[in-house]
């Protein structure tokens, strides 16, 4: 497809890269991580893109001081130059911000995550946190947006996720003429989950991204009740049909576009060495059938569950017993929040319980391992025989899409009917309720038998679902959705 180059200021927590100090002492920029990470990087070759990110690291806080907190020239690892800005946050205010009130908060409320009758319990902390941490931060973004429209006052203003959703407002307040946009790439709940949160944090919620100008969800199922949620809090008048959303004398677009991949990078990332040499390690330790799962160690990916239908599964099936095993590659996510590093032993006493009381010499039924190893992940994608994404709730799931465009085997999807990629991918997979143990081993039993015939013509559905709208036609969607701000105004 034919991009046309815009200039996009885009903004998001994480930056494309994170700089770090090698054991020589030199400095090495590290792919940042995360699945909105993966899909972004694509932007920066085919528009003319300032990214304005948080300063993470100590070195990305030197780095953010050597340019007196500006934007400096840096090329991507494909090669592309860009410009990025990181922004060096008051580390008190910023542990605030990812570690009090994005993670453990918007996240868990955006992913129905709370047992209600034991937690949340918002006490002081949270209150001084939302003001002090997620607002200082956002104010410091919008300063940094703001900054950055002087020199590029046509630019359009690319916002990303639950980090930022007050800073459109703090923009919109200091240049009303923006162009300002904004994509939630996590699920929005339905309004009575939000009301878990104080009436100030939900109101100010919706209306710091009712500032932009268009809101993009991954699935019309999120975009749905985003539009009741501003229906109830705030009184808009909302266009269902069209995703119309009136506020304070604007009309604000809102719109379903699930993110994809590059479907290109994924083919040639298949055959780089270190992921043929990723699938040679793994090839001894393969099971007559593997069933895989690759997921950031988050509550809200459901790995325990996974595990129970999986010894569910043996328990039913002993003939299995010995053919099958399962590989779980999980990345360590967020692990200075409670929450998170208790899941992380909560997965691994599960695997252990499991393996205790099936594993025979010679054969452990779950093969666990809680490491960043993106080679590894690729190699299992092209290995697997069934994939399991059994997420609570997730707002779409990029493994679903990546795994099958390099699978060898011509493995089965099962896919969990709330994740956002059950809404295009749902008639290539074997559907799972994420909360039904039972159903999950029945899938996966079903999964094991399908014929060939039949794992063929699915796996071929969802490669050209992928094809069909990658990366490039994601971004296209996107960008023509701010009304009125054609490719012409460039
Ligand atoms: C999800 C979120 C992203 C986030 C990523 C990694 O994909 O939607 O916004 O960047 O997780 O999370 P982290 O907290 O490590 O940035």
């Amino acid at each position: 497809m034919a991009a046309v180059r815009r200039k996009l200021i885009v903004v998001a927590n994480r930056g494309p890269a994170s700089y770090e100090r090698a054991a020589n002492g030199e400095r090495v920029a590290r792919r940042g991580g995360g699945g909105l990470v993966t899909a972004l990087r694509g932007l920066v070759e085919p528009h003319d893109v300032t990214w304005i990110a948080s300063a993470i690291s100590d070195e990305d806080r030197v780095v953010s001081g050597e340019n007196e907190g500006r934007a400096f020239d840096e090329t991507s690892r494909e090669g592309a130059s860009f410009r990025l800005r990181l922004v060096a946050h008051d580390p008190q205010a910023y542990d605030w911000f990812y570690n009090v009130v994005s993670n453990p908060i918007l996240w868990f409320v955006q992913h129905y995550l709370w047992d209600l009758k034991e937690s949340p319990n918002l006490d002081d902390a949270f209150h001084h946190s939302w003001e002090e941490g997620y607002g200082a931060v956002n104010r410091n973004f919008a300063d940094a947006v703001l900054d950055e429209l002087e020199r590029e006052p046509e630019a359009t203003v690319f916002f990303h996720d639950y980090h930022l959703y007050l800073a459109p407002r703090l923009v919109r307040e200091g240049r009303p003429d923006a162009a300002l946009q904004h994509f939630v790439h996590i699920p929005w709940p339905q309004a009575d989950y939000w009301h878990v949160l104080p009436l100030v944090a939900r109101r100010q919620v919706h209306e710091g991204i009712l500032a932009n100008d268009a809101i993009g969800f991954h699935t019309p199922r999120w975009r749905r009740s985003f539009l009741r949620c501003c229906e109830d809090f705030l009184g808009a008048d909302c266009d269902f049909a069209v995703g119309t959303v009136e506020h304070e004398g604007r009309t604000v677009r809102v719109t379903a576009n699930p993110i994809s991949l590059d479907v290109k990078e994924f083919e040639e990332l298949k055959e780089s060495e270190a992921v043929l040499e990723a699938e040679r390690a793994l090839q001894p330790s393969r099971p007559e059938q593997l069933i895989l799962r690759v997921d950031r160690t988050d509550p809200s990916k459901n790995v325990v569950r996974g595990f129970r239908a999986f010894e569910l599964l043996l328990d039913e099936h002993p003939e299995l017993q010995w053919r099958v095993g399962m590989l779980a590659l999980l990345d360590p996510s967020r692990q200075d929040i409670p929450e998170y590093a208790e899941y992380v032993g909560a997965i691994q006493r599960e695997a252990r319980r499991v393996n205790d009381r099936y594993a025979r010499i010679g054969w452990t039924p779950i093969d666990l391992r809680v490491e960043d190893d993106f080679a590894a992940s690729v190699a299992a994608y092209k290995q697997y025989d069934v994939l399991l994404v059994n997420a609570i709730f997730d707002g779409l799931n990029l493994v679903a899409k990546e795994a099958p465009l390099v699978n060898t085997r011509d493995g089965v999807l099962v896919l969990s009917e709330n994740a956002g990629a059950h809404d295009e991918l749902g008639d290539f997979a074997v559907t799972v309720n994420p909360f039904d143990v039972a159903g999950q081993a029945n899938a996966l039993h079903e999964a094991l038998r399908m014929s060939a015939s039949e794992r063929r013509r699915r796996i071929e559905g969802i490669r050209a679902r992928v094809r069909e709208h990658d990366l490039a036609a994601w971004l296209a969607q996107e960008l023509e959705a701010l009304p009125g701000l054609s490719t012409s105004r460039r």
